[in-house]
């Protein structure tokens, strides 16, 4: 069976889609076999950081409607063949899926997969519950902004709601600008932490890489010459259980921060 795991936040747009999207590329990467969920629906747009959205014949309301099998609607990586996407439709509303229905769905699809990770909306509604119901684990993304970490606070009681030990919800912080920490105008990992009190599994820098990626439908880790997709990479290697230093993810900026950098870590440490 495979290990169900939902990428989501409080608030929109702190990049769920696109570490969905490049999580589900470097666990490829390293070999396993990973279907991604589209349960976006009505917005959809993993597909198309995907460069999948010409591909699609069949979506997760043709699933939940009957008309074909979860299986016979994914839709196979270019690049990466052990890598599927189940779509959404643009044309549906959240309220024509269940979270039965994605349990159902996931159900059915989890004997093929190693991971099945499923990109949640932004919100706390339907269309959250829907993402949720059929995890087993939950990725909180914020940014280093208070308000989208008070977002995020309010989805973690949700989550814990929802039956999510401490344990299985895991924060990621995307979009850190070192500069900005050093400058006094970032919230600090220890801000962070104190208000979450959970564990950050992974920090990504705020990157050009990431747009440009977003829009060739190529995403940034599979390109080899991207210094950010070794903070992808990181971050699957930690979901697998692997041992990887929460220091590495800080490898792809420049000398110059290392300082900063170090008393961040500091203050994580004694978090
Ligand atoms: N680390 C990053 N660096 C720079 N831009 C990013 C990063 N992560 C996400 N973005 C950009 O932010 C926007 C929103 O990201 P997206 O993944 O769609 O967020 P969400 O799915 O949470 O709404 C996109 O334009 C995306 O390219
Ligand atoms: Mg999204």
């Amino acid at each position: 069976m495979g290990e169900v795991i939902v990428v989501t936040s409080g608030k929109g747009g702190v990049g769920k889609t696109t570490i969905t999207a490049n999580l589900g590329c470097c666990l490829a990467k390293l070999g396993e076999k990973v279907c991604l969920i589209d349960a976006d629906i009505g917005l959809k747009n993993l597909d198309i950081v995907l460069g999948l959205e010409n591909r699609i014949i069949y979506t997760l309301i043709d699933v939940v409607n009957g008309k074909v099998s979860p299986q016979e609607a994914l839709v196979r990586h270019k690049i990466m063949k052990n890598l599927f996407l189940l779509p959404a439709s643009q044309i549906a509303t959240k309220e024509m899926v269940s979270p039965e229905d994605m349990k159902a769905i996931v159900k059915e699809l989890s004997p093929n997969f190693d991971y099945i990770i499923i990109d949640s909306p932004a919100g706390i509604e339907r269309g959250f519950r829907n993402a949720v119901t059929p995890a087993s684990k939950a990725l909180v993304v914020t940014t280093p902004e208070l308000p989208s970490i008070s977002d995020a606070d309010r989805v973690v009681g949700l989550l814990e709601n929802f039956g999510f030990s401490d344990e299985r919800i895991k924060v990621i912080i995307n979009r850190f600008k070192p500069h900005m920490v050093k400058k006094g105008e970032m919230l600090t990992a220890e801000d962070i932490r104190h208000t979450l009190s959970l564990e950050i599994i992974a920090v990504i820098p705020d990157s050009e890489e990431v747009i440009v990626a977003s829009n060739t439908g190529v995403p940034v880790s599979l390109n080899g010459s991207s210094k950010i997709a070794k903070n992808f990479e990181n971050l699957a290697r930690r979901v697998r259980g692997e041992n990887v230093p929460l220091e590495n993810d800080f490898e792809t900026f420049s000398k110059g921060f290392i300082t900063t950098l170090k008393d961040f870590f500091s203050k994580l440490k004694r978090g």
